[in-house]
This record gives C-alpha cells, sequence and structure tokens, in this order.
C-alpha cells in the first residue's frame, strides 16, 4: 500500500472514531469549548466575510460563527458530527463532508479559516496547510488551536512505566507547529501556548473524557485490544504520582493558538 493510501485509511479510521462520539461528544467537550472561546477576540469585526469552519465537529462555533458572518461553512470528515451539526445548528449554514486534506472550495474564495481543536489530527500537516492557503484570499486569516508535544504527559509518563506501546497520540512541539505557518506564503502574526490542567475524579473518568471526544484513535499502538487489567491498574498506580493533595487526578493539555495571514505575495 503506497503512505498516500495509508494516510488516507487512517484518516478514515479516525472519522469513524470522531462519529461513534457525536452525540456523547458536547457533554464531555470541556476542553473545545475553552480553546474554541477563547479564540474569539481575534475574529474581524466585520460580518461582510466568508468563512470556513475546519474541522466543525457537532457544529459548536460554526453556529457562532454564523451570528456574526455573512456565510459560514462547516467541514468535516465525519458524516456522523455533520448529521448531528446540520439537524441542531443554523439553518442558514453549509455543511461540506471532506477531508482537510482535499477541500473542495475554489482558490482564493475564503476570508477566514477557523479551526479549533483538529490540526493535531491532520497527518501530513503540510498538505492541510496548503489546502488551508489555496481557499484562502491573499490577506486572509487563519485562527486556529491545536494540542502541542507536553500535552497528557502525565498519562504518558505513567503509560511509559507500563510498557513502551502508544497511549497517547504524537503531537507537535511547538517549535515544529511554527514553521508550518511562517514561509513565503503565510505568517504568525500572533500566537500563544498555555497549559490547560483538566481536573478528574479518577483515571477512568479522564480516559472516558478522550473516548467520548473520540480522541482515542491511536495509529501506532501495536496492540489493538483492551490492555490487560493488570497493565491498567499499574498505570493507574503510577499516576497517582500526581495526584493533587484533595485526591483529584490532573491531566495538562498544551494549547497552542495561533493567529496567521495569507501573505498578499
Ligand atoms: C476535537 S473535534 C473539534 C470539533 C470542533 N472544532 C469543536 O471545537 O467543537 C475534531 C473534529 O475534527 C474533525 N477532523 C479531524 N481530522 C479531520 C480531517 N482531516 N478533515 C476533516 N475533519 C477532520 C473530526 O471529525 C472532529 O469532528
Amino acid at each position: 500500500m503506497t503512505q498516500q493510501k495509508k494516510q488516507t485509511v487512517v484518516r478514515k479510521k479516525i472519522a469513524k472514531t470522531f462519529g461513534s462520539a457525536s452525540r456523547s461528544y458536547d457533554v464531555s467537550a470541556r476542553l473545545q469549548r475553552f480553546s474554541g472561546k477563547h479564540l474569539m477576540p481575534w475574529l474581524p469585526n466585520r460580518n461582510d466575510l466568508t468563512v470556513l469552519d475546519l474541522g466543525s465537529g457537532t457544529g459548536f462555533f460554526t453556529d457562532l460563527l454564523a451570528g456574526s458572518y455573512k456565510k459560514v461553512i462547516g467541514l468535516d470528515f465525519s458524516k456522523e458530527m455533520l448529521h448531528f451539526a446540520a439537524q441542531a445548528r443554523d439553518k442558514d449554514i453549509s455543511w461540506i463532508e471532506a477531508d482537510a486534506h482535499k477541500i473542495p472550495l475554489q482558490d482564493n474564495s475564503i476570508d477566514l479559516i477557523y479551526s479549533n481543536l483538529v490540526i493535531q489530527w491532520c497527518e501530513p500537516l503540510d498538505v492541510a496547510v496548503d489546502e488551508m492557503l489555496r481557499v484562502l484570499k491573499p490577506g486572509g486569516l487563519i485562527i486556529f488551536t491545536t494540542l502541542v508535544d507536553g500535552t497528557l504527559h502525565e498519562l504518558k509518563s505513567s503509560w511509559k512505566q507500563v510498557d513502551d506501546d502508544q497511549h497517547v497520540i504524537d503531537f507537535k512541539t511547538e517549535a515544529e507547529l511554527a514553521e508550518f505557518f511562517n514561509h513565503d506564503r503565510a505568517s504568525v502574526i500572533e500566537h500563544k501556548c498555555q497549559d490547560i490542567v483538566l481536573e478528574y475524579q479518577n483515571v477512568i473518568h479522564l480516559a472516558r473524557e478522550l473516548k467520548g471526544l473520540g480522541a482515542n484513535h491511536l495509529p501506532k499502538k501495536r496492540n489493538r485490544g483492551l490492555s490487560g487489567k493488570d497493565k491498567w491498574f499499574a498505570m493507574t498506580e503510577h499516576y497517582q504520582d500526581f495526584l493533587e493533595p484533595n485526591g483529584i487526578y490532573p491531566a495538562t493539555y498544551r494549547l497552542y493558538s495561533g493567529l496567521v495571514v495569507k501573505r498578499n505575495n
């Protein structure tokens, strides 16, 4: 199988994982809500824009954007997410089922791309960024969040003491990410990187939330069955090293937010 075909197979699996989470997603989306909202101050203050919400999920933010802009498009590769969104959200929004690596929109047709917690799933990311810059008008903006290296470090290091399998997806470093958006076609105007620490009653609570978010697809995981009970127990024992004095389990999400402009050349 060619590398490209393998990547398409992986993406179909990710879409399926998100799809099966579409109904439980809005209730377990604490991080998504926080990160999506804190992008709001970067949104342009004029309403005659055509906006693409890339990886729109259940359409929560697509709906907010539709309240401010002339034309809003929600794009996602999960049929189930789109189905949920189309039922629940503003009827004027256009929904497109497509992959961020092959956006079915014309060159230079979009003023603003908003994308909340999506591009950590895009592999290869340069192809998705090329597509974003192709559909964006010169001078157009990309306003996005993603997770970078350091995310779920507690879970990663607890598992590391048990086995060497993949239990947490590989996140890019902040420097690697900046390179995708800083070159002759685009530049990062502003960015922020911050640790958001969410609290969980126990590790099962954390695992359920990650599952509810559809974030449990691990391309490099070798043992695809359930981790053995013993392994799971050993991991939770190690996780206790991070326990807060009040008995709460913390999980860190390193959130990168960027405001990018497509150059005029
Ligand atoms: C973590 S959710 C975020 C959803 C939404 N942006 C929000 O803030 O509520 C990620 C979404 O991105 C979609 N997604 C991931 N990779 C994608 C890709 N390559 N093309 C299109 N959609 C993608 C998933 O199906 C999922 O709905």
